[in-house]
């Protein structure tokens, strides 16, 4: 047990998906998982391990934001010895091309800020995804026709962001869109050399002001998670 995960030695599978909603984490588990078991439930950030495919894995809920995200893979990596971190969640679109549904695999994450902020002091660290469940991941959802976008995403620490201009420069320099965890994911999988991705569906979109419907939320993050899950074991 850790100080925020109650799994026992053993529990945690070294695939790893981490989507931001705990309850997102059980329905995964329920939909794609062979004999799920609830391995943690500590402040009800709820994680389960099962197999998929005959293949271990956990789905483990990271909460909102990089320093919550933060606190599970470093746990996850460091204690549970996790191998392979994919982040699946939710995004807004920052590109006209980019519709609601599509996947987008964050290939970079760009942010003004990160947990890692202060070991890095005046570099500015790139965070990039691990080529092969990157690679992996593309061809899964090519052959799932998902509408799908590889490139540079945006993690923000403000989902209420007053600062429009940022956005606009973000969108200007090809930022896919925007979520609020991958950057310090990626930079942990760099600083334990293990392989982490962000698979995201776009939810809602920043120039359009379209929103999914709640209606269609489950089918198009089953895509995200089929793709994440054939990614992990390709
Ligand atoms: N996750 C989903 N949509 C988002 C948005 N518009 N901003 C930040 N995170 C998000």
């Amino acid at each position: 047990m850790t100080i925020h995960i109650g799994a026992q030695p053993g529990e945690i599978a070294e695939t790893v998906l981490m989507p931001g909603d705990p309850y997102r984490a059980k329905w995964a588990a329920e939909t794609f998982l062979t004999d799920a078991v609830c391995i943690n439930q500590t402040r009800g950030m709820l994680g389960f391990t099962g197999t998929w495919n005959g293949h271990r894995v956990t789905i483990q809920g990271s909460g909102m934001g990089m320093p919550s995200l933060s606190i599970y893979a470093n746990e996850l990596i460091r204690d549970y010895g996790a191998k392979t971190l994919i982040r699946i969640g939710s995004c807004g679109g920052m590109q006209p091309q980019v519709k609601i549904r599509d996947v987008i695999l964050a290939m970079t994450a760009s942010s003004l800020s990160t947990p890692s902020r202060g070991i890095f002091r005046e570099l500015n660290f790139a965070p990039s995804a691990d080529w092969g469940l990157l690679k992996a991941a593309h061809d899964a959802a090519v052959k799932k026709s998902t509408g799908i976008h590889v490139g540079g995403i945006y993690s923000s620490d403000v989902f209420y962001d007053e600062r429009s201009d940022l956005n606009e420069q973000m969108t200007r320099h090809g930022i896919l869109g925007v979520e609020m965890e991958a950057a310090e994911l990626y930079i942990l999988a760099a600083r334990y050399n293990v392989r982490a991705l962000a698979v995201l569906t776009v939810s809602d979109h920043l120039l359009t002001h379209e929103a999914l419907p709640s209606q269609d939320r489950e089918k198009s993050f089953g895509d995200m998670v089929e793709i994440a899950l054939e990614a992990a074991f390709a």
